[in-house]
């Protein structure tokens, strides 16, 4: 048991991070996207710990954080040209890619897989802290495996208080939705986890189209093959029980009128909840996803503190950077969906 420590990123602090990530510990740490709970993808016993504190399934493997391109090999071999036009145009950046693994990633990272996944952050606190403990640092979201990513250091402590000795607080994340994720492990890219670097973004960089997979848009079916572990989850989610509602305002507001109750509440776009019969809280103007996708988990995060029970939650679009806040509602949703 820790008395885990919210601390400043201060040189000393940062210094501090990296000797207990060196020494095999665990440590919160900012990312421009989520925080990150981090660790040696060198140290089989500090990966470990990081299941352990967040009571992640084995079977769902961790991204590899790094500091610079000098870093890269020591994550990934036969790293194709692709990924070198990738990085270029999106590292430093919310951008993770997946390769073959090199030797030195312990097998507990990759959960048995024969690939890696790699991504180098731009805050410069993350950076900062991975160049001073001199090995890439394996970090997931640093939440309870299942709840919503936590988007600024407060919320990491109220998941993880007592299982790690410390959270570097870099304020609050700008992205605020995870990494686009991408397997260049096949000729033709495949987009796994949709995020703030767009579909189309990668298209145009690798001037060809992007697969994406089923499992973005789509509840799998039974016996798919899973492409990415980490998809076949139920995650993200409050304690409520979340139904996305599409359809107009117009519609979503009749809909509401007739299910409303104890412990009902909405989740909608920014002044609408004005006109909404139901007690609102909101996740960004309507016509914004990059201020959708930094608002959704803090707005689930603020449903559980309201008592929320159930939840009806505007449905966001399905293109560009609102695939990324689609993809994080249907899950927290159990994909369940209704139309109006
Ligand atoms: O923005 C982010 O990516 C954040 C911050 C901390 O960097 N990290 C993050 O990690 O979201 P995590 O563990 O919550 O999500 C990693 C996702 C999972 O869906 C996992 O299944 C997938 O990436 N993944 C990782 N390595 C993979 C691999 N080798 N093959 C397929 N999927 C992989
Ligand atoms: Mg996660």
């Amino acid at each position: 048991m820790w008395q885990t420590e919210i601390a400043a990123p201060t040189p000393q602090n940062i210094q501090r991070a990296a000797d207990l990530l060196r020494q095999g510990e665990v440590v919160g740490i900012p990312t421009e996207t989520v925080y990150g709970l981090a660790g040696s993808s060198f140290n089989a016993a500090a990966v470990h710990k990081i299941f352990a504190a967040k009571g992640r399934p084995q079977d769902n493997p961790l991204i590899s954080h790094i500091a610079d391109l000098d870093m890269l090999p020591l994550v990934n071999t036969d790293i194709p040209d692709s990924c070198y036009a990738l990085a270029q145009a999106f590292w430093p950046g919310p951008l993770t890619l997946i390769m073959r693994k090199a030797p030195r990633v312990c097998s507990e990272v990759c959960a048995g897989l024969q690939t890696a996944s790699v991504r180098m952050p731009s805050h410069p606190v993350a950076r900062s802290i991975i160049a001073a403990a001199g090995v890439p640092l394996a970090a997931p979201s640093a939440n309870v495996s299942g709840r919503p990513s936590p988007t600024d250091a407060e919320t990491v402590c109220s998941d993880l208080q007592g299982k790690i000795p410390l959270i570097i607080d870099g304020g609050a994340c700008s992205v605020g939705v995870e990494s686009t994720v991408v397997s260049l492990v096949d000729d033709e890219p495949v987009l796994l986890r949709p995020g703030y670097i767009t579909a189309e973004d990668i298209a145009r960089v690798l001037g060809r189209p992007v697969k994406v997979a089923d499992a973005v848009l789509h509840a799998l079916r039974q016996g798919e093959a899973v492409l990415s572990p980490g998809m076949k989850y139920k995650h993200y989610a409050p304690r409520a029980e979340v139904t996305l509602v599409r359809g107009s305002l117009e519609n979503y507001i009749a809909f509401v009128r007739q299910h409303a109750g104890q412990g009902v509440y909405g989740l909608c776009f920014d002044g609408e909840q004005r006109q909404i019969p139901l007690p609102c809280i909101t996740y960004g103007a309507a016509d914004d996803p990059a201020q959708q996708a930094q608002r959704l988990f803090a707005a689930l995060r603020e449903l559980d503190n309201c008592g929320a029970q159930t939840v009806y939650a505007r449905c966001p679009l399905h293109t560009g950077i609102a695939m990324a806040v689609y993809n994080r509602l249907l899950r927290a949703a159990a994909f369940r969906v209704v139309e109006v």
